[in-house]
């Protein structure tokens, strides 16, 4: 166990999340969540990373520009795949209104184990609910559980990569949510080569998308979006990332070198 406490990393900024338990406590949490995630779902890197012990949106360069704190207690927002909620949780500890805050992911039991992580089902209530953002009624659910009022930011991290059949969708959808002047926020996976086309890879179904600057650039403009901007440095990817790419998508390490996951911050 001393081993664990050694390797595993909390972020700081997360202990106030579990108020009361040590480091010990909260990685031996984490250590179940992730088996059971790892169970039941597709493997996805930040949750066999445990990424979600030690990096999430408050780490994204443009976090600041996205929730000014003199008006974060106001801002109405949104997040797309919120798998288990740090993202959202550590907004309502840093002043977010629990009611202005709307979580999704299609996964319920990423949604349910978040809940079980947090213990908080009974303080933080139904803020993260299992959707798909690609089903035929998303607004639909969207505006009877939110009202039709358009959001201040819509927050997709890590999220293009993994729909690389949906990304125009996504990024549509997303600039639908907001209101004018409105900010989607979040990274996805990049390459440093300026390349105008993004890159798909893996084997059907288990298939990724990296972008560069250019080719999500481009694809955000299309969908109308006035203002890109991108930071390639926020989080290079580490050799365990790129191996655990080639393990499951057949990843060519050749491909690899300036691979990170770009922060991302586009407004309408
Ligand atoms: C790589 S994880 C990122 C999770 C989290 N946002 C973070 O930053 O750690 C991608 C998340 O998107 C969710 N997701 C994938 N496709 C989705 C869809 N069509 N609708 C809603 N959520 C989706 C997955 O279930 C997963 O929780």
């Amino acid at each position: 166990m001393q081993t664990v406490l050694q390797e595993i990393q909390v972020d700081e900024p997360l202990y106030q999340l579990f108020p009361g338990m040590t480091k010990q406590e909260i990685v031996n949490r984490a250590l179940l969540i992730r088996k059971e995630a790892m169970e039941k779902e597709s493997p996805h890197r930040c949750v066999e990373g445990l990424f979600f012990l030690k990096e999430t949106l408050y780490k994204n360069s443009f976090n600041s520009e996205a929730f000014p704190k003199d008006k974060l207690p106001t801002l109405r927002i949104f997040e797309v795949g919120s798998c288990f909620g740090v993202a959202l949780r550590k907004l309502v500890l840093d002043g977010a209104s629990r009611d202005n805050i709307f979580g999704v992911d299609v996964s319920d039991t990423f949604v349910r184990l978040g809940y079980q992580f947090f213990d908080d089902k009974a303080s933080f209530g139904d803020r993260i609910r299992v959707l798909n953002v690609l089903a035929d009624n998303f607004f639909d659910v969207v505006h009877s559980w939110a009202g039709p009022e358009p959001f201040d930011v819509v927050i997709a991290n890590l999220v293009f990569h993994c729909l690389p059949d949906h990304n125009d969708v996504l990024a549509e959808r997303a600039y639908k949510l907001l209101k004018p002047g409105g900010v989607l926020i979040g990274q996805t996976a990049a390459h440093a080569n300026d390349m105008n086309e993004q890159f798909v890879f893996g084997i059907s179904p288990r298939k990724a998308v990296l972008h560069s600057e250019s080719s999500f650039n481009n694809l955000l403009k299309s969908h109308g979006f006035q203002t890109v901007k991108v930071n390639l440095n926020d989080h290079p990817m580490e050799e365990e990332d790129i191996q655990w790419m080639s393990r499951h998508f057949a990843f060519d390490k050749n491909e690899a070198s300036g691979l990170s996951l770009m922060s991302f911050i586009a407004r309408k």
